[in-house]
């Protein structure tokens, strides 16, 4: 399976979605069931660009190290990958304008939908303009959702 974690910039949310999923992948030793974990932005602005310095920072504080460079989502990524994770409706409605294909939408997901904690949050809100606590909220929605995603992608599903 390969599966991409979509965000506005792909330097706060996604590629710290990407990394704690592949951190949770590790931890179950389900590897072999992913060939390819990537994120990418619906905007190019930050292309080239580590992840925010910040987004960094909180991570590396609970084990992540995020080292993806940030690269706009391609039409080419619709086809390659099997599972593609947005963030919030601003991120899906991008996703829209962007499939080659409508029906390619059926391979988008809402990565809020896999909350189990967090009953009251519908998206993964964007923390760019925030505060630290925001940045730590994204990182305990994303273990929380990315856990619950894994299930669902795997047999515990
Ligand atoms: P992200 O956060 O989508 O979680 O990577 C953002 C990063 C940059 C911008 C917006 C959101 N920006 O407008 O530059």
């Amino acid at each position: 399976m390969k599966i991409l974690f979509i965000c506005l910039g792909n330097i706060c949310r996604s590629p710290l979605a990407e990394e704690m999923f592949r951190q949770k992948v590790k931890e179950a030793r389900a590897d072999h069931r992913f060939s390819l974990i990537d994120s990418a932005g619906m905007i190019g602005y930050h292309e080239g660009e580590l992840a925010d310095a910040r987004m960094r920072t909180h991570a590396a504080e609970r084990g992540l190290h995020l080292t993806h460079r940030s690269r706009p989502m391609t039409a080419k990524d619709f086809e390659l990958f099997d599972v593609i994770v947005a963030m919030d409706e601003d991120n899906l409605r991008r996703l829209r304008q962007k499939a080659p294909r409508p029906e390619l939408m059926k391979k988008v997901v809402l990565l809020a939908d896999y909350l189990t904690r967090f009953p009251s949050h519908r998206h993964i809100p964007d923390p760019y303009y925030g505060q630290a606590e925001d940045f730590r909220l994204v990182i305990d929605l994303c273990e929380d959702a990315c856990q619950r995603l894994l299930d669902a992608l795997t047999d515990k599903g």
